[in-house]
């Protein structure tokens, strides 16, 4: 369970800062975002989750945009809105991503993992985050700062023993 008071502790600031956090909508990116929010900063949630996305957002004062990371345009479009006209994007953290087979099933033992669940579980938690990775670094490099949290993620396949 999040818990956002624990945070009051801790002397930190990202205040005024602007950040855009994939997979938002739920899990680590919705508790990442909560407490970048608790922290100062401007937070824009994104996530294809656009149901519990805007709830989300409303719950801890953000902004949700909707962006499937398994598209360039998407991720293109929604990386330039969380950036505004103003083109700013401080701070990038990218948790869009699966631990589960392409049938939505937990991931088991990495001898009975099948190519098309390798595929799905590649194109969203690797190349997903690549592709965010290089949006928001380009914006970033163009206005000479900016950070990115590259959350590159295990692929749950372990072998049986
Ligand atoms: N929970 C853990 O302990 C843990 C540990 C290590 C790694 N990870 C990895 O971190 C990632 C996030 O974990 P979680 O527990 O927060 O998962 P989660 O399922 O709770 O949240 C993932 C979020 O990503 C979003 N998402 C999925 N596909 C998307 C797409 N194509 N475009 C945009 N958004 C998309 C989902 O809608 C969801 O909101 C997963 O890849 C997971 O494998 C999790």
């Amino acid at each position: 369970m999040l818990d956002l008071e624990s945070l009051s502790t801790i002397d930190f600031s990202v205040a005024g800062q602007r950040a855009f956090v994939t997979g938002g909508s739920r899990g680590i990116g919705f508790a990442v975002g909560a407490a970048l929010k608790k922290f100062g900063a401007d937070v824009v949630l994104g996530d294809q989750n656009a149901d519990i996305g805007h709830a989300a957002a409303a719950r801890i004062g953000a902004r949700f945009v909707e962006v499937d990371v398994r598209s360039d345009s998407s991720v293109r479009e929604a990386v330039s809105w969380a950036a505004g006209k103003e083109g700013v994007l401080d701070i990038a953290v990218n948790c869009a991503g699966v631990a589960r087979d392409h049938n939505g099933q937990p991931i088991g033992p990495a001898e009975d993992v099948s190519d098309q669940t390798w595929d799905t579980l590649h194109a969203l938690n690797m190349t997903g985050v690549f592709r965010c990775s290089r949006e928001e670094g380009q914006l970033m490099l163009r206005r000479g700062r900016g950070a990115i949290v590259v959350d590159l993620k295990k692929q749950s396949c372990s072998s049986r023993s």
